[in-house]
């Protein structure tokens, strides 16, 4: 499939350096909020202090959420500052300039971060960064800026890059069943290494350009999952797309987790795999889909960053983004790679299928091994995690009976003391099960 071809370019890739900071920023997931999946381009100053006090007051910022991101439509639409050359940010929505909310983000213990595009406008139109890459990087440092996320929307055509790479969710074009591309050219050659592509090298220069910038500003680069971009994310930003938006509703949060499962051997330390941000808390998704949609972005190792009206949130939903097991996995400190699937259940192993991506999942951390089991179907039905398929499980003796681990219920937070071989539960259409398996017992 084009998605282990991309995994396997990347095995023989020469090691790159990632963003290693010394202050560590970037290593694990990114923890925080953005304006864009609540309020799209209706963004100001209001908006952003009240995501900012709420994630102090509802305790967000205790287990972690340190991010306060402001998305596209901050500046002036038309115009740069006519002598700096400069973005210059709008002055109704944002009376003090960014400066001026960066201030108080600040105040507030929290980091701040801003948007733009690496082509000619943003996506909404305002002014970006294509060629003159150093002079933003260097504003927005002046600013305070702490997170750059950085869009792919209106590049210029000599810099269009040679092969198109098929993204599998059909973001360009149709793909088979089995994640392949159908058009033959939509795909480069074998051997063709992508970190030679044009899209590679616009986003390299904004990371060359924030790295000589004398303050840490995490990358969090926007480019849809294309140019097949997890071979060369880790050597260019903390955070790379893989897919096309996320919408806020089940058959594209399933979507994107089926596409992502096949992508997950370019997550560790350093750099992750950005399957877009929570959508919790908008459109249509009932609780059980508030809940597996945040415990895979958290056992995947994906930036979480709440898109949502922070004033408005409901208690159940609070408590989701606030899960501590599923936030501990996701800020590990001692192992970076994701969970990733050990069975897929409905499906044969390794079967592509939107619907239905895999149900079965395991990842150690230093609690133990987080194991998580999805209900891809419509209707209730009973999933089974026997301990002797989950991987990295070190039973005390084997045999009949003898396969027991102290588990867990990272929902409850109940102690389920020592079980035997397997746990055996109906689980509601779309809802998740999941468990922290400690030690042999
Ligand atoms: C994927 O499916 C297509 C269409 O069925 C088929 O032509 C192609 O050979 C398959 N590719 C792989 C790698 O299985
Ligand atoms: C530059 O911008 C200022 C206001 O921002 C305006 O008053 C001035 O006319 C502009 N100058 C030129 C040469 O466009
Ligand atoms: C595209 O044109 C711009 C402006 O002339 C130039 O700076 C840039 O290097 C060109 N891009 C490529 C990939 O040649
Ligand atoms: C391959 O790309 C070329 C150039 O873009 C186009 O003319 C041709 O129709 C494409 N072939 C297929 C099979 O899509
Ligand atoms: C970089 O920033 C630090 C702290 O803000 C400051 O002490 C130092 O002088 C700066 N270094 C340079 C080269 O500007
Ligand atoms: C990304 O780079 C970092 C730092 O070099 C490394 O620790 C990590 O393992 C790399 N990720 C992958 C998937 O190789
Ligand atoms: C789940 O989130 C949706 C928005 O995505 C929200 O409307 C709904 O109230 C949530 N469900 C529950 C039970 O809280
Ligand atoms: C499940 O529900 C979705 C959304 O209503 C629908 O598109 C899909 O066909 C259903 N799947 C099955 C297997 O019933
Ligand atoms: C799991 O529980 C269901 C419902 O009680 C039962 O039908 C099924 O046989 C059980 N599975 C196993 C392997 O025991």
């Amino acid at each position: 499939m084009l998605v282990s071809i991309a995994l396997t370019a990347l095995a023989v890739l020469p090691s790159t350096n990632a963003l290693v900071r010394e202050d560590g920023v970037g290593k694990l997931p990114a923890l925080g909020w953005n304006s864009w999946n609540a309020f799209s381009c209706g963004v100001d100053e209001d908006k952003i202090m009240t995501a900012a006090n709420e994630i102090i007051s509802l305790g967000l910022k205790d287990v972690g959420y340190n991010y306060v991101n402001i998305d596209d439509c901050w500046s002036i639409k038309n115009a740069r500052d006519n002598v700096t050359g400069q973005i210059v940010p709008d002055p109704t929505k944002f009376p003090d300039g960014i400066k001026g909310t960066a201030d108080k983000i600040h105040a507030l213990g929290l980091k701040i971060g801003i948007y733009s595009s690496a082509g000619t406008e943003t996506c909404a139109g305002y002014p970006a960064s294509i060629g003159v890459e150093e002079l933003d990087a260097a504003t927005f440092a002046s600013w305070g800026i702490d997170y750059l996320k950085y869009d792919n929307c209106y590049v210029p055509s000599n810099w269009t890059d040679q092969y198109v790479a098929c993204v599998p969710d059909g973001t360009n074009g149709q793909v088979f069943a089995n994640g392949t591309c159908p058009i033959a050219n939509t795909t480069a050659p074998a051997t063709y290494d992508w970190s030679t592509s044009n899209t590679a090298e616009r986003y390299r220069i904004m990371r060359n350009a924030l790295l000589a910038q004398n303050r840490t500003i995490l990358y969090s680069l926007c480019e849809w999952g294309q140019a097949a971009v997890p071979t060369w994310g880790n050597s260019t930003g903390n955070s790379w797309r893989v897919t096309g938006d996320i919408t806020p509703d089940w058959p594209r949060i399933a979507q994107i987790l089926n596409e992502n499962s096949f992508l997950l051997n370019a997550v560790d330390f350093w750099g992750h795999n950005d399957p877009d941000m929570l959508e919790i808390g908008n459109g249509a998704l009932t609780l059980e889909e508030n809940r597996s949609h945040f415990a895979f972005w958290a056992a995947t190792k994906s930036p979480l960053i709440i898109g949502t009206a922070l004033d408005a949130l409901p208690a159940d939903l609070l408590d989701i983004l606030k899960n501590e097991y599923l936030l501990a996995f996701s800020q590990d400190g001692t192992f970076g790679k994701p969970a990733e699937p050990y069975k897929w259940g409905t499906n044969p192993d390794w079967t592509f299928d939107a619907e239905h991506p895999a149900e079965y999942w395991s990842g150690q951390s230093e609690k133990g091994t987080l194991v998580l089991a999805l209900n891809t179907w419509n209707v209730t039905a009973n999933r089974e995690i026997v301990w002797s398929e989950v991987p990295h499980l070190e039973p005390k003796r084997r045999g009949r009976g003898g396969d027991a681990f102290q588990v867990t219920d990272i929902w409850t937070g109940e102690d389920l003391g020592c079980v035997q071989y397997a746990v055996n539960k109906s689980v509601n259409s779309h809802d998740t099960i999941g468990f922290l398996v400690g030690d042999g017992c």
